[in-house]
């Protein structure tokens, strides 16, 4: 039985920040009292530090199967472990992509071996898959494209949406944005594309209805169902008018980034949905901090710099965000625009309730030791050539962030260090890691719209 004290450090506990002790034992958090000291078999100094629960981060894209010149399991875990996430939820759309249960099930086989932090992966919806869908079981949930995106999945069907409302269990999250009206928008704007007509196909008015449309099927089915990467100030009134069925996302590129960057940042920031206005932003974070959001995710999707760097419309949508996001919003909580409490419940708590994982999420006795050490006042630049991930970009390249993770446990064991030499930090484990256990049924689902504690 391997025992690990850590000493010291102000912990983000469910009832807010604590000066206390950790208490780890054999994968999990046994004690949260100051005063406890015990014999441990290692003793972590956290003195000055902020003890986070790790990230949990519910959109990612990490490529394998099919895609691996782009990313794997490997690398992405280690970007991952880098970053202060200790778990993470894979999105369907790899080659081949996960529409069964076997092309699913293989991708947890792969996980096992590979991944250095806890793994979950989504099963994508299509519309002749349903018998396939209602059979899965201990996943996250159900992915649909509303509009297509990477790869070919799409749902668009009324009828195939109706049945996969009415007749499966898991919780169900979405792409929303319109395939109809992107195509329209296509025709309308020509052959000869810019790369700034990428926020006019994808625009406002897409993202607006197709997640009206797919609220009002969540409602009328009383069907669990998150919206991912919410893009538009305009989609925010259905959020505060939404059921309790429904929870929220948004993604750091919404947050910072606008059209007014594509000339700094060329399709490096193309993304889907795609990137929209300052007002968008603005009314994005203010979303977050209010709790209309409650979760904040990467959609970590990336493409090699060569597929990006090709003339629009074939240079492909997606970037790489999974190991500098909770840096971003840590930078953020230094400089007093959210509390440390606030980062917790987004990048943790809040995912952890959405997706029904059982142990995770809370700095609490029983729960796992998944841990996010902070420095608070660690200064680095994010810089393309030190990222874990195979592609080695990042839209934040050349920015200095105060806040970083300096050390990551997963199921107690310290798997990344920082490294103020060399600013990249060292992988110290690679032993591989745990799928997470999904219970839907165990309070694991958002019952009100203030939430629920499990
Ligand atoms: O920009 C995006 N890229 N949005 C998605 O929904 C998919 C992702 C990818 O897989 O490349």
């Amino acid at each position: 039985m391997k025992r690990t004290l850590l000493r010291g450090g102000i912990s983000i506990l469910p009832s807010g920040r604590a000066y206390t002790n950790l208490l780890l034992e054999d994968g999990k958090i046994v004690s949260t009292d100051a005063s406890y000291e015990t014999a441990a078999d290692e003793i972590i100094d956290c003195d000055s530090h902020i003890i986070l629960p790790g990230a949990i981060d519910d959109q990612v894209h990490f490529r394998e199967p099919g895609l691996t010149h782009k990313e794997d399991l490997a690398t992405a875990s280690r970007a991952c472990a880098a970053g202060g996430v200790t778990s993470f939820l894979e999105m369907p759309n790899t080659k081949p992509s996960a529409i069964t249960i076997d092309l699913l099930e293989a991708k947890y086989t792969i996980a096992a071996t590979k991944s250095i932090v806890n793994f979950g992966f989504y099963m994508g919806a299509t519309c002749s898959n349903l018998d396939q869908l209602k059979l899965a079981d201990n996943v996250p949930g159900i992915k649909i494209f509303l509009g297509s995106s990477t790869g070919d999945l799409l749902v668009d069907e009324q009828a195939a949406l109706e049945r996969i409302f009415a007749e499966t269990k898991l919780p169900i999250c979405a792409h929303c944005e319109d395939e109809t009206t992107v195509r329209e928008n296509q025709q309308r704007f020509g052959p000869n594309l810019k790369l700034s007509d990428h926020s006019r196909i994808r625009d406002h008015k897409a993202a607006v209805i197709a997640t009206k449309r797919a609220f009002e099927l969540a409602k009328r089915h009383r069907h669990r169902f998150h919206l991912l990467h919410t893009s538009t100030a305009d989609e925010l009134p259905l959020l505060e008018d939404a059921s309790p069925y429904i929870t929220a996302e948004v993604c750091p590129h919404h947050l910072y980034f606008s059209i007014d960057d594509y000339e700094r940042l060329g399709s490096l920031i193309q993304m889907n949905p795609s990137i929209k206005t300052v007002r968008d932003n603005e009314a994005l974070w203010a979303a977050l901090l209010a709790g209309t959001i409650q979760v904040v995710a990467t959609d970590h999707a990336p493409h090699t710099l060569e597929e990006k760097n090709a003339a629009y419309p074939a240079s492909p949508s997606g970037l790489p965000a999974v190991e500098n996001y909770l840096a971003l919003l840590c930078d953020e909580a230094n400089r007093g625009r959210c509390t440390w409490e606030q980062i917790a419940s987004w990048t943790s708590d809040a995912p952890a309730r959405v997706w029904g994982l059982v142990g995770k999420g809370r700095i609490a006795v029983g729960y796992d030791a998944d841990l996010a050490i902070i420095n608070p006042i660690r200064a680095k630049e994010i810089r393309n050539e030190l990222q874990f991930t195979k592609s080695k970009w990042s839209p934040w390249n050349g920015v200095t962030l105060t806040g970083w993770p300096v050390r990551t446990i997963v199921n107690g064991q310290t798997v990344y260090i920082d490294d103020c030499e060399s600013d990249q930090g060292k992988i110290i484990s690679t032993q591989p890691q745990r799928r997470l256990r999904c219970d839907h049924h165990r309070g694991g689902f958002w019952a009100t719209k203030d939430g629920i504690g499990l």
